[in-house]
């Protein structure tokens, strides 16, 4: 999840939305392992643009289970509050709650949360919700530890591959994706560690190359492609704090050699945008180029910004129906791997322990200034929601849902939370918020090609 502003910076109010009827989608047809994968070298791939597969990926993101966020599961880390007033004391990522804990603590708590979190009632809830694939995070650490490194490891990868078993079972596609590098790609706290930009340190980044040939090699295999269907090199690398040359050649070329050259295979390979704008990949890795199989995810948010934040409904709406027109004719195949319902950013700890928000004018960080916009109050209460902000949050996730549908489709942030309403697709279609079925509209679609 992205829980920095600088992209957001990047992306003006561009494109302008014109109505258009109604019943243009794609119904969700039931799907079957193995037809639309699409042979080369001898091989399979996974074949996303294929009249046969015809539907757009509509997925769902496993936040918070191999890698923690403080917001998605917050009683793992409120057991360290020691005042009511302040967050100070409790642990910021997964890196300083393993870290507080100690190793033989940590892993106890840990084994709990990965054994309950996300069981095969959840794959098969998922598949029943109309979803056809899952984006499951993990760390480097669940492989490979740097030497000081307090991070429980070698027990994730079990889980990982059971998910993967019960979302072949349900009939639903998985991308693998390495959200954590060694060093932290963005300071992010659901990199594992908050406030570090080391990944182009020649030791962590041989330390994350090695784990993520490792994913390569494994999810390429002919065992897995029926159902793995990606695997994403890096999520979110800060693209304005890293160096860019370097994240090309060093790191998302250096991989796609390993996988075709090295390994021989076919799996497709998913490359985060880096936080630069639409099109910016445009020339990199492409077929004209003799490249393949090359996906790219861009990740949109609206909540991080304060004058994002206080922008007017329709100009959201706006932002959003030009996001989908922006990528239609994009070189690279792409899907939007994270969005969410979110309007605020009012869910505790969204912005990290500590931080608040910018909605009500109570953020934190760094000295930045935000501005009273609305209440945060009872924010996790939807009996409280007046029936314009439901109607809104169920507006804008479906200008999102026709947007992305305009090219390779979606992935939503996150399945389930503890208590937030606005990141947590159960609830959103408990209450109507999320549609269901997933091309159910109450609201007219506004985004044209
Ligand atoms: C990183 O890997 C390269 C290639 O294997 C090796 O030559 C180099 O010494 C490694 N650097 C560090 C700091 O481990
Ligand atoms: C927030 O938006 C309102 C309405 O568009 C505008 O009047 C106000 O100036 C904005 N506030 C800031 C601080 O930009
Ligand atoms: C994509 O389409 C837009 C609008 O038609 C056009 O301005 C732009 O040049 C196109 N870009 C590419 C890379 O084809």
């Amino acid at each position: 999840m992205l829980l920095s502003s600088i992209a957001l910076l990047m992306e003006a109010v561009v494109g302008f939305c014109s109505p258009v009827s109604k019943g243009e989608q794609k119904s969700g047809s039931e799907t079957t392992n193995v037809q639309f994968l699409t042979e080369r070298n001898q091989k399979r791939y996974f074949d996303y643009g294929s009249t046969e597969w015809n539907e757009p990926i509509r997925g769902v993101n496993l936040g918070g289970w191999l890698v923690l966020e403080p917001f998605i599961t917050p009683s793992l880390f409120e057991v360290f509050r020691e005042n009511d007033n302040s967050d100070e004391g409790i642990p910021v990522d997964e890196y300083h709650y393993t870290k507080a804990l100690g190793p033989e603590l940590a892993a106890n708590r840990l084994e709990a949360h990965w054994q309950s979190w996300i069981t095969e009632k959840d794959l098969t809830a998922i598949k029943s919700m109309g979803f056809n694939l899952v984006r499951i995070p993990i760390g480097y650490w669940a492989y490979e530890t740097l030497s000081d490194d307090p991070y429980v490891s070698g027990h994730q990868e079990k889980y990982l591959d059971e998910a993967i078993e019960w979302a072949s079972n349900n009939g639903l596609k998985v991308w693998v994706d390495l959200h954590g590098a060694a060093g932290s790609q963005n300071g992010f706290d659901n990199s594992g560690l908050r406030d570090s930009y080391k990944f182009q340190d020649e030791e962590n980044l041989n330390v994350t190359r090695k784990v993520i040939h490792y994913l390569l090699d494994k999810y390429s295999r002919d065992e897995y492609v029926d159902t793995v269907i990606g695997v994403q090199l890096i999520n979110e690398p800060l693209g304005p704090v890293l160096d860019m040359d370097k994240l090309k050649n060093d790191y998302y070329l250096e991989n796609y050699n390993y996988l075709r050259q090295e390994l021989g295979r076919d799996q497709i390979i998913v490359i985060h945008d880096a936080f630069q704008p639409l099109h910016y990949w445009d020339d990199f890795l492409t077929e004209d180029q003799g490249y393949w199989g090359v996906l790219v995810d861009h990740h949109h948010y609206q909540i991080f910004d304060s004058n994002q934040l206080n922008a007017t409904f329709e100009d959201k709406l706006k932002l959003a129906c030009s996001w989908g027109q922006d990528i239609v004719n994009e070189s690279h195949w792409n899907v939007a791997g994270e969005f969410a319902a979110a309007l605020t950013d009012c869910t505790k700890w969204v912005n990290g322990v500590g931080y608040k928000a910018r909605y009500d004018g109570s953020y934190q960080k760094d000295n930045q200034g935000s501005f009273y916009i609305g209440s945060c109050e009872n924010n996790e209460d939807f009996s409280s929601w007046s029936q314009d902000r439901k109607d809104q949050a169920r507006h804008y996730l479906e200008t999102q849902l026709n947007a992305f549908e305009l090219r390779g489709g979606w992935i939503l942030w996150t399945y389930k939370t503890e208590n937030s309403i606005e990141w947590d697709a159960q609830k959103l279609a408990y209450n109507g918020v999320l549609p269901q079925p997933l091309d159910d509209r109450k609201f007219p679609n506004y985004c044209k090609k």
